[in-house]
Order: structure tokens, then sequence, then C-alpha cells
């Protein structure tokens, strides 16, 4: 397996490795790798479901999405995703369409996820990820220190899709889902590396702070992980694989283009992270 950089310190993309046949050798290193680098990539390697499921299973368990609506879920395999356009009871879901970490806003937040494209648009569509961790590092030591110790309530509701909602479906999606506090600076399980670990679309508020305290303090810190400095746009081929770590990455799925865009996604089961959260005082 050769191993060259996406970003300078971001991103690996991994050449001659045949995912269907990876020694236990190369299969032993891949969890480390991802913690190491945050994202990997594997390109022109067409897989079936079947053998995108025992690839992913090099990371960890996988999580089994039998409770997602059918409409995202694959027909034979609870293990995948399907990741496209959808119309979930009668509203236009864009999947994945604002930064994001996956299931930040639970106490098990997914450890990785493994994306396989069976169908892009002939241009758009492309995903982008932030590198939290690295974003971290850049800040100065005053504007650490001001971190350690805080929380962020993560909650489902705060996407801009959700925007427009009647106030009796966001609250039925929080008794679903209901908001959680995470650390705002999360240390890797593997690496011990911290990170930022906010999103646009998930993080609230500051825990302890009204409400222009919290906003002043989370919009530059916000805009500073999307700075272009932290960032791996990836441009999709059919038959290209991605796998992220949730931990110290987010991610968004550009929704400028037009035709079909399919993807098969896989998730990892994470550790626990997180409380549940309180009412803001
Ligand atoms: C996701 O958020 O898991 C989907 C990302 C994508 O469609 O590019």
């Amino acid at each position: 397996m050769r191993l060259e950089p996406l970003r300078p310190a971001f991103g690996l993309e991994l050449h001659d490795l045949d995912p269907a046949h990876a020694s236990a050798l190369e299969a032993a290193d891949l969890p480390s790798l991802l913690a190491r680098h945050g994202v990997l990539l594997l390109r022109d390697r067409p897989m079936t479901p079947e053998a995108q499921i025992a690839f992913s299973r090099n990371f960890g368990a996988l999580e089994s999405h039998a409770a997602y609506p059918a409409a995202l879920r694959h027909p034979q395999h609870d293990e995948l995703l399907v990741v496209k356009r959808y119309q979930v009871e009668g509203r236009a879901l864009r999947f994945g369409g604002q930064w994001h970490s996956d299931l930040s806003y639970t106490l098990a937040p997914s450890k990785a996820s493994v994306l396989h494209a069976l169908v892009v648009p002939p241009s758009g569509g492309d995903t982008l990820f932030a590198d939290l961790a690295g974003a971290y590092a850049a800040l100065p030591d005053a504007a650490r220190e001001r971190l350690e110790g805080l929380w962020v309530v993560h909650d489902l509701a705060n996407g801009r899709q959700y925007g427009d909602s009647p106030p009796d479906a966001i609250a039925a999606m929080r008794a679903k889902s209901p908001p959680v506090e995470q650390p705002l600076v999360r240390r890797h399980p593997e690496t011990g590396r911290p990170s930022l670990f906010i999103s646009e679309w998930m993080t609230r508020r500051v825990v302890g702070m009204s409400e222009a305290d919290s906003r002043a303090l989370l919009e530059p810190l916000l805009a500073h992980t999307q700075d272009p400095a932290f960032l791996y746009r990836h441009r999709w081929r059919v038959g290209d694989t991605l796998i992220w770590d949730n931990r110290s990455t987010n991610h968004l799925a550009m929704g400028d283009y037009e035709g079909e865009r399919v993807l098969h996604r896989c998730s990892l089961l994470g550790e626990p992270c997180g409380r549940p959260a309180r009412p803001a005082a």
C-alpha cells in the first residue's frame, strides 16, 4: 500500500489497496491511519454492498440503520444508508447539506463513516472535509485556554433545513433525539489529539453562557473551522470510497449539481461521549 497525503497535514490516499483482498497487515493498519489522518481515500475501486460492508468492518462495529426511514435505507442491508436526494414526509431532504459530524447530537456519536460512490453527476456534488484537530492546533494559546472545559449543546433540530418547521414538529424531533452536551474541545480516544467538536448544523449554544456571549464565541470559531486552510474538497468519481473520522472532522455535501448522485454509506459505532443537555438557565 502506497500512501499519498491529500493535503500537507490532512487526509491520505491509499494507493494499491484492493479492499476485497487487503492483507491482514494492511487491514490492521487502517484504523490507526484513519485516526492519524482524519480522512482516507480509495480511488476507482467499485464495491458491491457486501464488499463495502466487509471493508467497513476493518474500522470497527457497524451501526444498523434499521430505525431510519425506509426511504434512506438499502432494501437488503440495514448497515447501508442510500445517500441521494429524497422527499421524506413531503419535504425535500438534502443529505448532509450543512457542516456536521455524524451523530454528534447523540451520546454515542459515530466513530467514522465509509461513503462509496455509485452514481456521480457530471459536475458539482463534491464533499468537503474540515480538519478540526488542525483548526484547534492553529488557535492562539489564549483562545485554546479559554475553550478548555467548555461544553456546547448539539441539537439535530438546529439544522437550517428545519428553520421553517412548525414548533410541534421540532418538539417531536427533540423528543426523539433530545439535545446533548458535548465537550467543545474533544480529545481523540486513540491519538489524544484535541479538536473543535462543533458544527454549523448541530451546535446550538455554549452551556452556561448568555445567548449573546454564546454567539460571540461560536460564530468566529465555526468560521475558523471552515477556513480553506483546514479543508479537503473531494471531487467524486464512480468507485471512489472515502472514510472519515467523525471525532476529528466535519463534512459538508454540496448540493450544486443536476442529475443523479447516489452513494452508499456505512456508519461505525462510536464510543460514549457527552451528557444529556439540561434546559438553558
Ligand atoms: C453525509 O453527510 O454522510 C453525506 C455526504 C455526501 O453526500 O457527500
